[in-house]
């Protein structure tokens, strides 16, 4: 299966991501950029706030809900 990068920056997947959510302890966006790395260079994949032009095709934010 084809591994889909959240964070290019870090090279981190949505794998990744989904896994440190599932394990719970992640309240807000903060929390899983401090868990996880994601979001710490560039920050577009953040949020669409984040991503005026549309670069990054998931967001942490969406993730969360
Ligand atoms: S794509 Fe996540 S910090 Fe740049």
């Amino acid at each position: 299966m084809e591994e889909i990068e959240v964070c290019i920056c870090r090279r981190i997947s949505l794998e990744d991501i989904l896994s440190a959510i599932e394990m719970g302890g992640i309240d807000d966006v903060e929390a899983l950029i401090e868990k996880t790395g994601a979001g710490s260079v560039c920050k577009m994949c953040i949020s669409p706030q984040h991503d005026p032009y549309g670069e990054r095709d998931i967001h942490l934010t969406e993730l969360l809900k």
